[in-house]
């Protein structure tokens, strides 16, 4: 018998937008002549904080820094495996200035820290979900293809490429959102053909989104237990989380959005088992390492 809910996502880490802004442009949402509302940030970020914790959640606080606008979005610091932790390659200069500052809470909360090699560049859990007993990771606009391999061996875990196609959902987790050992949100027109095909061999019942319910990052939520907190939930979305059992709770978002980012950008897992998480792994092209 199979679960219907995800053996991880009961413990996050998360930081505060005490000095969240944009002040570059390194995604196709960012426009550096945006201003962000602080306060108003603040706010969206505790009551985010406040509905993870009534599901269930766990929330450890990574202290904010000056100069560092994007580090709130913490699924980007690296990827979890038990008591491992791989920090983050970052693409843009703009944000390699965070690894230091993740790196020193993972030392301190315990973890072993494994490097990628030097050159290639992945963007953490951003990038990278489990599924199925893999690592599920997309490349492109963010992460190398190359570093998967360099992934899988340093996980020990299957790693599933798929390419990210569309620059407007430029990471994994804005078109991919496991909700179960089966179940999961799915936005195949962001994934070229064949990473569409591995997804479709991985993920046994998917829930389909269209271009338009993509681009409302409703595939960025964070699922504790049976709660879905999503940045926005499309009516047919809501209707099929429900009929699978699922709480939908919309979070507002919007001043993270003018980064670029959603509910789920704004957590990282700290309770992931790369291999713990679903038993089989099917079959199909997979980087063994
Ligand atoms: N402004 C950030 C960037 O472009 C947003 C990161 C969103 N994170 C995510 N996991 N999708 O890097």
């Amino acid at each position: 018998m199979y679960s219907q809910s995800l053996a991880w996502g009961r413990r996050y880490l998360m930081c505060p937008p005490e000095h969240f802004g944009v002040l570059y442009e390194i995604n196709a949402w960012m426009r550096a002549e945006v201003r962000v509302d602080l306060d108003r940030a603040r706010a969206q970020w505790q009551a985010l904080v406040a509905t993870m914790r009534a599901a269930g959640a766990e929330v450890e606080v990574l202290e904010p820094v000056e100069g560092l606008p994007d580090l709130v979005f913490t699924a980007n610091a690296g990827i979890v495996n038990g008591h491992q932790y791989v920090p983050s390659r970052f693409r843009h200069p703009q944000r390699q200035g965070e690894v230091a500052h993740d790196v020193a809470w993972f030392e301190a909360a315990g973890y072993t820290v494994s490097w990628l090699p030097e050159g290639m560049v992945h963007e953490g859990a951003g990038d990278a979900l489990p599924f199925g007993g893999a690592l599920v990771s997309g490349y492109r606009t963010r992460s190398d293809a190359a570093s998967h391999a360099a992934l899988s061996r340093l996980t020990g875990a299957p790693v599933r490429s798929v390419e990210l196609v569309d620059e407007r959902l430029y990471h994994l987790d804005l078109t991919f959102c496991p909700l179960g050992e089966r179940r999961a949100i799915v936005a195949p027109h962001a994934w070229d053909r064949y990473g569409a095909k591995v997804m479709e061999a991985l993920v046994p019942e998917p829930l389909v989104l269209d271009d338009e319910q993509a681009l409302s990052f409703c595939a960025n939520s964070v699922v504790v237990g049976t709660t879905v907190v999503m940045p926005a939930c499309p009516v047919t979305v809501g209707r099929r989380l429900e009929a699978w059992g699922f709480d939908p709770v919309v979070c507002e978002v919007s001043e993270f959005a003018k980064a670029g980012g959603a509910c789920r950008c704004l957590t990282l897992a700290l309770d992931v088992d790369v291999r713990m998480c679903g038993s089989e792994v099917g079959d199909g092209p997979r980087w063994d390492g």
